[in-house]
This record gives structure tokens, sequence and C-alpha cells, in this order.
């Protein structure tokens, strides 16, 4: 059994968890920086790395204390090397790389989509490669089929926004707010989701890819139209984004030969809207419906401690001298 410190503080959440192989969570603590950012109306870099600077250590520190550990008794050190806002990944990965020297342990340099993509093996035990992965978040959305540990076949990405770039972008047209998800998939609650005709981009293409610019757009003018309420608007683009993704989705099942589940992870995966209704897809095509808890979905260091375990398992670390990536595709 090993011990892993996972460190993750690729965008605005700095976190720290403490993982087993075995799949035990032993302490993960997490600081978000929602309060500092929320003026801006999204994440500023700067602020952002500042930020993880002084919160890091206390995390680390936090995480050791609740698991009843000593950096001694770890393994070894998982960092979130990229994608991501260099600062912020810099101040992750450096830390990590102090402390894997300071305690003579190996490092480990986890993409932080690697850490998105097993996350759900962490939480179900009897997920078993190879899995069709829809990856939605802030920053990403992919169709992975992941085969294993460091291999993942991209079969289909966005050719303009991301998922949940869509969501904030739509919650900043509203006025509800940031972070932008969580506040539109509470306006859509009481709201109509058929009340606003909404476009549905690249609905029924052959290649599975992914756009949502077009549907932004159309928000923006049925905002300045007056016509609709904000629930209805924020219903009936969750709704959009929602037909888009189980369109995509289907088409991606087409191509992920010998799947054994399909699985959502990242941000975008904790609207239960979204769900759902990949739930009630994988049903229909007789596949088990993987999706990591809530927490598990948005960032966090428990993943990226797991993606460590699954690398240290197969024997791949890191030097020192690894370089933080702001572009890293999987
Ligand atoms: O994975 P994540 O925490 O960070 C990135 O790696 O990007 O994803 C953050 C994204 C944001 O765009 C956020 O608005 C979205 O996930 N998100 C949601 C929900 N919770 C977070 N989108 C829709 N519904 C939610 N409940
Ligand atoms: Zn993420």
């Amino acid at each position: 059994m090993a011990l892993i410190l996972g460190l993750e503080s690729s965008c605005d959440e700095t976190a720290a968890a403490l993982v087993t192989s075995d799949r035990n969570i032993l302490a993960h603590r997490l600081a978000g920086q929602e309060a500092e950012h929320r003026p801006f109306g999204g994440v500023v870099p700067e602020i952002a790395a500042r930020a993880h600077v002084e919160a890091l250590m206390p995390l680390i520190e936090g995480a050791l204390s609740d698991a009843g550990k000593t950096l001694s008794q770890v393994d070894a050190i998982a960092a979130t090397a990229g994608p991501g806002l260099i600062g912020g990944v810099m101040v992750g990965l450096v830390t990590g790389k102090a402390l894997a020297h300071a305690a003579g342990k190996p490092l480990i340099a986890v993409n932080h989509l690697e850490g998105h993509a097993l996350s759900p093996r962490l939480s179900d035990p009897d997920l078993e490669f190879p899995y069709l992965l829809l990856l939605v978040s802030g920053g990403h959305c992919q169709l992975l089929l992941v085969e294993g540990v460091g291999a993942y076949r991209r079969l289909a990405t966005t050719i303009d926004d991301a998922a949940g770039e869509a969501f904030d972008k739509t919650a900043k047209l509203l006025g509800l707010g940031f972070p932008g998800g969580p506040a539109v998939e509470r306006a859509a609650a009481s709201g109509n989701p058929f009340a606003v005709p909404l476009p549905r981009p690249l609905k029924g293409s052959v290649e599975p890819h992914f756009s949502f610019a077009g549907l932004k757009s159309a928000v923006s003018r049925a905002v300045d139209s007056g016509q609709w309420r904000a629930e209805d608007i924020a219903a009936s683009f969750q709704q959009a984004v929602v037909d888009c993704l189980i369109d995509r989705t289907t088409r991606g099942l087409h191509k992920a030969d010998g799947a054994t589940a399909l699985v959502v992870a990242g941000g975008v995966a904790a609207n239960q809207a979204v769900r759902n209704a990949l739930q009630a897809l994988a049903a229909e095509n007789g596949l088990r419906f993987v999706a990591p808890p809530l927490w598990l979905c948005t960032d966090n260091a428990a993943m990226i401690g797991w993606a460590g375990a699954e690398r240290f398992a197969a024997g791949l670390t890191d030097p020192l001298d690894i370089a933080a990536r702001p572009r890293w595709p999987l």
C-alpha cells in the first residue's frame, strides 16, 4: 500500500490530499478563491497565483495532521504540472518538488486532465479499463477512450468553447455571478427548459466534436431581446447543453470499441441535469454509468493524489527538473 500526497493549484482552487493506493482518502483540504475573483467576474491569473502561495503550505500541513501522518511516511508527492494558469501550476509544482527533495521522496508530475480522467476509479473500485469518458470542465470538453494509465485516446474535443466556459459566460450574461455553473443550475431549477429557442451546435454531425460558441451568442441575443425571464433562459441553455452532450456522446459511443462503462468527470459533471441524461444514455446502451461524487468532479487534490497513486504503481515518477506546462494535451 502506497501513501501519496496530492497537490492541486492549476486554476482557482488550492488543495492538498492524502490518498492511498487502496482508495482511502485519508485527508483532503481545499481553499477556494471565489471571493477574491468575484469582483472581476472571472479568474484573474495573478490574483490566483498569489492566493495559491498563501494557501498551499497550511493546507498541506492541515492534510498531514488530519491524516495523522508526517511527510516521512508519504511514499511519493504528486503535483499538477499542467495544463492550467501557469503561475498557479508553478506554485504547486515547485512546492511539490521542494518537499520531494527535502524528504527524499519521488515526484510525480500529474496532468490535471489525467486527474479528472482517473478520478472515477478512485470512487468506484469496479471501474475497469477501457471506458468512455466525457470530460467536461471549465477549460475542456472532450471524449476520451481511457484504455489504461497513460493511455488516453482522444475521440473528440471542442472546436471553440468548453462546456463549463459556456455555463460561466451564460451566468455572466444573466448577471448570476461567479462561479457560473452552479448559479445557472440553480436558476434553471425554476425555469422552463423549452421556453427559449436556442441552437444545438453540431447536433447530428458525424464526427463527435463539440461546439458551444454559437449557443453563447444565442443566449446573448435572448438576453438583449428582453423577451425572456432569466430562469427560462438558464433552463433553456442548460437543456441545449445537455442535448449537445448527449448527441455528441452518442456518436462517441460508436467509436468506443470495448468500452465497459460511460463515465463523466470534470466540473460540469457536478450538474444534475447532465448526470441524469448521461445515466439514461448509458442505460439505453447497456453500459454501466459512473460519475464521481460532486466534490470529486470539481477541482480537488484527491484526484491528483489518486492519479499519482496509479502512476506510482506503474513505476512512473518524474525528475525534479520537469517543467510546468500551461498547455498539455492528454
Ligand atoms: O473541473 P473544474 O473544477 O475546473 C477546470 O478544470 O476547469 O471545472 C470548473 C467548471 C466551471 O466552468 C464551472 O462553472 C463548471 O465547471 N461547473 C458547473 C457546475 N459546477 C461547476 N457547470 C454546470 N453545473 C454545475 N453544477
Ligand atoms: Zn479541472
